[in-house]
């Protein structure tokens, strides 16, 4: 009887650890089933932002179209190694900017210092270190932007582009900023990267020194893709003849790199305001031919 009574209290036992084996498991499985709500939830989030908005990157681009291969592989590479390096706090600002921002980014004349003409006779206007011609903020290998300004996205730039990817949606068009607003230092950084990559001479057709890109006015992003090929895509197709309706030019157009100063980018779109835009497309022209100016380094 009482060997009968061990066994009756050892199986009690047993049992009682069974149950509370079980009930650790169902423990994890609950807390594995909220947290992994948790994260898709915060996941859903933050996707939209990340895509709706700009990918504040570094400035990538592809090598010579003919030898897209290797190099062209290290620099999509660098291009994601830069843009998960390049601070949120860039596209935060870009994305705050561009929503309380108006277009100002129109032909209407810039109160500043007239600093000379351009051979189409468009006044040189310089206000605080910014060069305006026809109301329009210029950058490229001449005229600079100061170190410290760093606006995010500007003057309705984020809007119209909103607005286009919603019009190029319904035509089942994706379009993506990949690259928008970059600081200085962010170019710099870019910049040197691909100076080692390739030496100084090949960088400067691909890339602005800092100080030297208009992804730092806040007026410029990249979309889509950095590659050659983006240009023969349906979104690049689409890209290239329709952005001027929203206000924005294919900034560095084929068969003009010696004027721009840079590589075809078939990726990188400039806000002009609409009427500009509109004036600059029909022309046939790249910005530095319309206006009359020079895009070379000192
Ligand atoms: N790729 C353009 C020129 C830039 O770096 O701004
Ligand atoms: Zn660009």
């Amino acid at each position: 009887m009482p060997k009968n009574k061990f066994w009756y209290i050892a199986l009690i036992l047993c049992f009682v650890l069974i149950l509370s084996g079980c009930s650790y498991h169902f423990g994890d499985a609950f807390s594995s089933d909220v947290s992994m709500g948790d994260s898709s939830s915060s996941e859903s989030s933050s996707k939209p932002k990340e895509s709706s908005s700009n990918a504040a990157s570094d400035e990538t681009s592809d090598s010579s179209s003919e030898e897209e291969t290797a190099s062209s592989e290290a620099e999509e590479q660098q291009s994601s190694e830069e843009e998960s390096e390049s601070s949120s706090g860039e596209q935060a600002s870009s994305q705050q900017s561009s929503e309380s921002s108006e277009s100002s980014e129109s032909s209407s004349a810039v109160e500043g210092n007239v600093v000379g003409k351009t051979s189409k006779g468009y006044d040189i206007v310089v206000k605080d270190g910014i060069t305006y011609i026809d109301g329009a903020v210029i950058v490229n290998k001449t005229y600079t932007l100061p170190k410290d300004y760093a606006p995010g996205f500007t003057g309705g730039t984020y809007k119209a582009f909103q607005v286009m990817q919603a019009d190029a949606k319904k035509q089942g068009i994706k379009l993506e900023i990949i690259s928008g607003f970059r600081s200085y230092q962010t170019q710099q950084n870019t910049y040197n990267g691909w100076v080692k990559q390739y030496g100084k001479e090949y960088a400067d057709t691909i890339s602005a020194r800092p100080g030297h890109s208009e992804h730092q006015s806040g007026l410029a992003m990249d979309v889509n893709s950095l590659k050659f090929a983006f240009a023969d895509t349906k979104e690049g197709i689409w890209l290239a003849e329709n952005c001027w309706k929203y206000g924005f030019i294919i900034r560095y157009p084929e068969g003009k790199e010696d004027i721009t100063g840079y590589k075809y980018e078939p990726w990188h779109i400039r806000y002009l305001g609409k009427e500009l835009a509109k004036k600059v497309y029909d022309s046939g022209l790249c910005l530095e031919e319309y206006f009359g100016i020079t895009s070379e380094y000192k």
